[in-house]
C-alpha cells in the first residue's frame, strides 16, 4: 500500500492497549471504518522469545480491517529487523491464519507510550532521551521491511517540548510520523498542543516532503478533525478515545445520537458474540469487555441498572443472556 494514495485528509484509527484488537476493530469497520488501522503494540524482544505465541494474538486480524499497521515496541534493534522481516514477507500473517495475499500495510514505531514500567527500560517514550537507539531501532526495521512502510509514532519530547527529536525522525526516511501533541511528562493531563503540530508539519516540509504527518490527541468527531487538519495543513488524523464516545466516529454524519436502546444493545451483544467467537480459553480475559460496557449501555433509562448486572457477568453466555433478554 502507497500511503499517498490515501485521502487528504485521512483517518486513523489509534492503537490503544487491551482495546482496538481485531475484535473491536471489526465492530468499528462494520460501523464506520477509518482510513487506516493499527493493532496494538506489540512487543518484538517477547515475539521473538519463547513468549511468542502468547503475544501474537495481539495482531491477529482479518482480512475487513485492513489497511492494517502493525506497531511495534521493544529495545533490540534485531529482534526489530527479524520481526519486520516476518511482517513484510507474509510469514507472519500466514502464522496467524490468513489466508495468501492478506497482510499488514506496514510497521509503526511506538516511541510515545508514557508508561513507567516501559520507560523505565529505556523503551517507547525513553527513546527520546536515546537519540541514538532509536536511530538503530529505526534503521533495523527498515532493513527488515523492504518495500514494507515503516512509520514512527511519538509525542512531542520528553519533560519539554523538544522539536530537535521531531527534527531527528524527520531525517529517517519515515513513510509517516504521527505526532501525539504531549510531551511524555504531560500524559493526558494537559491538552493537546495542536499549535506544535503545526509546527512539526512546517519542519517536515523543510526536512522530508514525502513523510506524511497525522496529528492525535483530543480529536471527538470526524468534523473537528478536517478543521484541525486544514488549520495545520496535517495529512491525517488519528482518533483514539473518541471511539468511546461515538463508535461512528470516523462517519461523515454519525447515527450515534439518534441510536435507540435496541440498537445500542444490539451493537454490543454484536461485539460480545465476536469476543466469544474469537477470544477462546481466557486469551482475552472477561474483564477487558467491561470498558465498553458503557460505550452502548449509556444515555437510555434503566442503562445504570443494566451496566450494572452486565459487569457482574462472569462468562460470555452469560452476558449474551442478559443482552438478548434487555433487547425484549
Ligand atoms: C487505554 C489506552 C491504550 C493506549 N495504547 C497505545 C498503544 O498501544 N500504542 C500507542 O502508540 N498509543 C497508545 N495509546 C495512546 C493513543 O494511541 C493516543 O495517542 C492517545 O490516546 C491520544 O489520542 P486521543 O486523545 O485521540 O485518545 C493508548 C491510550 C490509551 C488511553
Amino acid at each position: 500500500m502507497n500511503f499517498q494514495d490515501l485521502p487528504k485528509p485521512f483517518f486513523v484509527m489509534a492503537p490503544l492497549d487491551d482495546v482496538t484488537d481485531t475484535v473491536f476493530r471489526q465492530i468499528i469497520a462494520s460501523c464506520a471504518p477509518p482510513d487506516v488501522f493499527f493493532t496494538e503494540f506489540v512487543n518484538v524482544d517477547g515475539l521473538m522469545s519463547p513468549g511468542r505465541p502468547k503475544l501474537l494474538k495481539k495482531l491477529r486480524f482479518t482480512a475487513s480491517e485492513q489497511p492494517l499497521i502493525a506497531q511495534l515496541w521493544g529495545l533490540q534493534p534485531a529482534n526489530f529487523q527479524a520481526v519486520a522481516s516476518q511482517i513484510a514477507d507474509g510469514s507472519l500473517a500466514r502464522e496467524l491464519g490468513l489466508p495468501e495475499g492478506v497482510n499488514f500495510a506496514g510497521i509503526d514505531l511506538n516511541m510515545g507510550c508514557p508508561e513507567k514500567t516501559v520507560v523505565k527500560n529505556g523503551a517507547c517514550s525513553a527513546l527520546i532521551n536515546d537519540p541514538d537507539l532509536a536511530v538503530e531501532i529505526i534503521q533495523a526495521t527498515q532493513a527488515g521491511a523492504g518495500n514494507l512502510p515503516v512509520s514512527v509514532k511519538t509525542r512531542i519530547g520528553f519533560s519539554v517540548i523538544d522539536l530537535s527529536w521531531i527534527g531527528l525522525l524527520l531525517k529517517q526516511n519515515l513513510n509517516m510520523l504521527t505526532i501525539h501533541g504531549r510531551t511524555r511528562k504531560e500524559m493526558s493531563k494537559v491538552p493537546a498542543h495542536w499549535d506544535v503540530i503545526g509546527q512539526v508539519r512546517e519542519l517536515r516540509d523543510k526536512l522530508a516532503v514525502n513523510t506524511l504527518i497525522v496529528g492525535n490527541g483530543d480529536v471527538v468527531n470526524r468534523q473537528q478533525g478536517i478543521e484541525l487538519a486544514q488549520k495545520y495543513h496535517l495529512d491525517g488524523i488519528m482518533i483514539g478515545r473518541g471511539v468511546f464516545h461515538d463508535p461512528f466516529v470516523f462517519a461523515e454524519s454519525s447515527p450515534w445520537e439518534d441510536y435507540t436502546r435496541q440498537q445500542k444493545i444490539e451493537l454490543y451483544r454484536r461485539q460480545v458474540q465476536l469476543f466469544a467467537d474469537t477470544w477462546q480459553n481466557n486469551e482475552r480475559p472477561l474483564p477487558t469487555l467491561n470498558k465498553f460496557c458503557k460505550v452502548y449501555i449509556n444515555d437510555f433509562e434503566g442503562s445504570k441498572e443494566l451496566r450494572e448486572q452486565l459487569m457482574s457477568a462472569k462468562t460470555t453466555g452469560e452476558l449474551l443472556n442478559l443482552l438478548e433478554n434487555a433487547k425484549k
